[in-house]
């Protein structure tokens, strides 16, 4: 009996002490020892707690005073603080100067600059005023930078250019016994002869045909065009447009800022010549055109108009930051698999938002709820650029450097089936060597550039905890 009293004793004495070590933990918030408005966390490790400091308050508790022209730094947007003059003098009127970010002045760079007031958009492009930059939103068949190019060639249908193992269709109409093919070859404008034009079989109920440009072009309008045979006359009263880069995964056109398909108005007649502009420009290889209207039968001889992209088609022509920084990527174009609270506080949520190069602030990157190798974040870039690099940079938490060291990249037309971006020899996923600290900004080519609308960084190896703010570089065309 005696025993056991002593194993009671002892046990319910250890059970108190441990009592008491949780409540006094739990006590180090509860009454709050950081002075000056901080917060005080529940601490990790060696630390009771924590305080994170308001701004110009310092030390553990946050009871110093944070001294100095600079500190609490002055300047707004990013803008860097230096000291001019150490103490305060009467006859200096000022001690510290801003050295601001691009696209931001004033004193304390609290001007966002007019990027736009130039009116560097020509051609009735409508521009946009971002940070330290500018986007034209051009009008077909405008294209580049400040919408000073027209993409106005004709492709070669009627001039021969794409050949006939270029273009295929669904279905091909046999006439006069089986004699006449209506075949797509035929397709092309201003085609002359009994025979001259492609028609769908009659059993078809899912007609199109097919242009394969052999390489990505940019198409800015379509002429459309009919026939007549046996004396009447062919056509497609409306159709719809669907195009690919890669002959698997097809998109149809939707316009800007359109949900539904878009459906052209297309002939009136066998024999005059309809155009359709694309606006926006299509970015493509493979473009189909989908009669949805017929008149007798559905009977197309046709043109398309476009232009190379070899405007930007090399490396250091297409190099542009395309907008994680200037926030031409707007915040929810940014998504990831999850996101990361330090400490559990909603205040401090690492948002994929917060993934934009040289972002500052307290929470100023994104970082996922688990470290794993199934975390991403994603950009939507809109519509289809030219991909052809990345800029990717660490943070710190509280004092902690954090970074990713290495990754890959995946992109995708639609959002649903991805492609991760391949080594060129081995054909193994490329591993992108990422960060080494929390600040420098690590540069990685993507060669050969690729296109796509959407992009994922997936973190492949880390310090600390997955920590990336980023940049693409690429351009529009
Ligand atoms: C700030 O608090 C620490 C203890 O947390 C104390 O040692 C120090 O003297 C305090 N400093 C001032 C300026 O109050
Ligand atoms: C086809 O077009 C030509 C030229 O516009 C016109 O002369 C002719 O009558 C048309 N034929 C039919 C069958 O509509
Ligand atoms: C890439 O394009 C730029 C701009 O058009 C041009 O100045 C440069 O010479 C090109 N470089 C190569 C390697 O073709
Ligand atoms: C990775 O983390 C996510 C939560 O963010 C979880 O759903 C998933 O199961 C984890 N995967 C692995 C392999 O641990
Ligand atoms: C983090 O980055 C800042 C700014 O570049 C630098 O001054 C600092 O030394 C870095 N800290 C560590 C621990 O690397």
């Amino acid at each position: 009996m005696k025993a056991t009293g002593d194993i009671t004793t002892a046990t319910l004495g250890s059970f108190l002490l441990l009592l008491c070590v949780c409540s006094l933990r739990a006590d180090y918030c509860e009454v709050n020892s950081c002075h000056n408005g901080a917060t005080c966390v529940m601490g990790v490790g060696e630390d009771p707690f924590i305080c994170i400091c308001t701004d110009g308050f310092a030390g553990d508790t946050c009871n110093l005073t944070e001294t100095g022209p600079c500190s609490p730094n002055p300047c707004k947007n990013d803008g860097s603080c230096e000291v001019i003059a150490p103490t305060r003098r009467g006859d200096v009127f000022n001690e510290y100067v801003c050295r601001c970010q691009p696209g931001f002045e004033g004193v304390h760079c609290q001007i966002n600059v007019n990027d736009c007031a130039k009116e560097p958009c020509r051609n009735g492009g409508t521009c946009r005023d971002l940070d330290g930059d500018y986007a034209c939103q051009c009008p077909s068949p405008y294209v580049g930078k400040q919408c000073q190019l027209r993409c106005i060639a004709l492709l070669g249908m009627e001039g021969g250019a794409i050949v006939e193992s270029q273009i295929s269709a669904s279905s091909v109409h046999y006439g006069v016994l089986g004699l006449q093919r209506w075949g797509p070859e035929l397709a092309r404008l201003n085609n002359q002869g009994i025979v001259n034009a492609w028609t769908s079989a009659g059993h078809d109920r899912n007609p199109w045909i097919e242009i394969n440009m052999q390489k990505k072009m940019r198409l800015t309008g379509i002429i459309t065009q009919g026939a007549s045979r046996m004396g009447a006359a062919e056509y497609i009263k409306a159709f719809k447009v669907a195009s690919s880069l890669d002959g698997i995964s097809y998109v149809t056109f939707k316009g800007d800022g359109i949900r539904r398909d878009k459906v052209f108005v297309g002939n009136t007649d066998n024999d005059s010549t309809k155009t359709n502009l694309l606006d926006p420009p299509i970015v493509a290889q493979y473009i189909r055109i989908i009669p949805v209207v017929c008149r007798r039968a559905c009977t197309l001889r046709m043109e398309l108009v476009g232009c190379e992209l070899n405007v930007y088609s090399n490396t250091t022509g297409c190099s542009e930051p395309l907008g994680m920084k200037s926030r031409l990527i707007s915040d929810d174009q940014l998504s990831a698999s999850s996101t990361f609270r330090t400490w559990g506080i909603d205040t401090f949520t690492w948002h994929p938002q917060f993934a934009r190069l040289d972002k500052a602030g307290k929470t100023n990157a994104w970082s996922p709820a688990q470290n794993n190798r199934s975390e991403w974040i994603q950009v939507d870039l809109g519509k289809t650029k030219q991909l052809s690099g990345i800029v990717t940079q660490g943070a710190k938490d509280f004092g902690v450097v954090q970074f990713v060291s290495e990754f890959k990249v995946a992109y995708s037309n639609d959002g649903e089936s991805w492609s991760i971006v391949k080594e060129e020899n081995t054909g193994d996923d490329k591993i992108f060597q990422g960060n080494t600290d929390n600040n420098t900004h690590k540069k990685n080519v993507f060669e050969p550039p690729f296109y796509a609308r959407y992009v994922r960084v997936v973190p492949w190896v880390w310090h600390e905890r997955i920590t990336l703010r980023m940049e693409l570089l690429g351009c529009d065309d």
